[in-house]
């Protein structure tokens, strides 16, 4: 007698910000029976208790291969990476993690004809000679990060796998993911992750940006939709298999304290730019997504006001 593993999810980098989110939403989909969150870290899958959990590093290609094969792996969320501000601190580790990772995981698509691969990209792919405002899909990018860089050359190695070999890898240009269930981990845009932990525990807050510093940026339940709302298109409707341009909102260091101070008066903010300034002068202000709006359908929700609020509400009260 032969048994048969029912088809699973798995999701590579589970414990970060994105995938903490939407390993939920994917459980609440699919059954928490079919879905695998893994990541490097083995304390942090303590949360996973809706769904099953491996401690998996994505380098580790054996290891990857065998969950894979024994788990009966049918799609993959892969989500490990190096951030732009962590990755400018490390560029070769960074770049081997990501580049490696996602060749690996592309390649074991097309070995095993996995059905999908969902991998992000981000605003990062762009630089200082991309136009900042309203950012077309199609422009010069010239990334000057390292995670630029991978971001730029992985999007081309998708594309490239789903023309040779057929490979239904999707992706989405994040712009900066602004949630309450997971710490700042490492990017540029985290500050406005950041700045809600110091208002609620009555700390005043340090910008490592300046105060006129727009950045394109994302509520995480826009986020969550989105990539659900890519990886359940219909094959037909994915025109563009780089990576789709992304948008909600854009605002500065001010304008999200002004936002804040609406709820805690008391709150002060001040102004101390280091590095990661110039890697945000290299990043549009803001983007052009009609693209995903017209091939399927993206539309966001959450504009600065009711990102605030939500927040707000909810994180003084969440435990990590
Ligand atoms: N949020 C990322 C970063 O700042 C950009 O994709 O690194």
């Amino acid at each position: 007698m032969c048994s048969f593993a029912m088809e699973s999810i798995l999701i590579i980098g589970a414990a970060g910000q994105l995938g903490s989110e939407l390993t939920q939403e994917l459980a609440n989909i699919y059954g928490g029976d079919h879905v695998i969150a893994t990541d490097i870290n083995p304390e942090a899958l303590e949360k996973f208790d809706f769904c099953k959990s491996i401690r998996m590093d994505v380098m580790d290609q054996e290891a990857v291969r065998k969950v894979v094969k024994e788990e009966n792996v049918k799609q993959i969320y892969h989500l490990a990476a190096v951030l732009s501000a962590t990755g400018e601190k490390k560029p070769l580790f960074a770049w081997q993690l990501n580049m490696e990772s996602l060749l690996f995981i592309l390649e074991l698509a097309k070995e095993e004809k996995l059905d999908k691969i969902y991998w992000p990209s981000s605003i990062a792919v762009f630089g200082p000679n991309t136009p900042k405002i309203n950012t077309p899909q199609y422009c010069v990018k010239e990334p000057n990060t390292v995670y630029g860089i991978s971001k730029q050359a992985g999007e081309r190695w998708c594309e490239y796998y789903f023309q040779k070999y057929g490979v239904d890898v999707r992706s989405l240009r994040y712009p900066g993911l602004i949630g309450y269930k997971s710490l700042p981990g490492g990017g540029t845009t985290d500050y406005a992750v950041d700045i809600f932990h110091k208002a609620i525990a009555g700390e005043h807050f340090v910008s490592f940006l300046n105060e006129e510093t727009y950045l394109p940026m994302m509520y995480m339940p826009d986020a969550i939709k989105a990539t659900i709302d890519l990886m359940h298109a219909p094959i037909e409707d994915i025109k563009i298999r780089s990576s789709y341009n992304l948008s909600a909102m854009s605002f500065s260091p001010k304008e999200i304290y002004s936002s804040i101070k609406l709820h805690y008066p008391d709150f002060s903010i001040s102004y101390q730019p280091d590095f990661r300034q110039a890697i945000a002068d290299s990043w549009p202000d803001s983007i052009d997504d009609s693209h995903a709006r017209q091939d399927w359908g993206w539309k966001h929700e959450f504009g600065l006001s009711e990102m605030t609020a939500d927040i707000l509400k909810h994180l003084p009260s969440f435990s990590f």
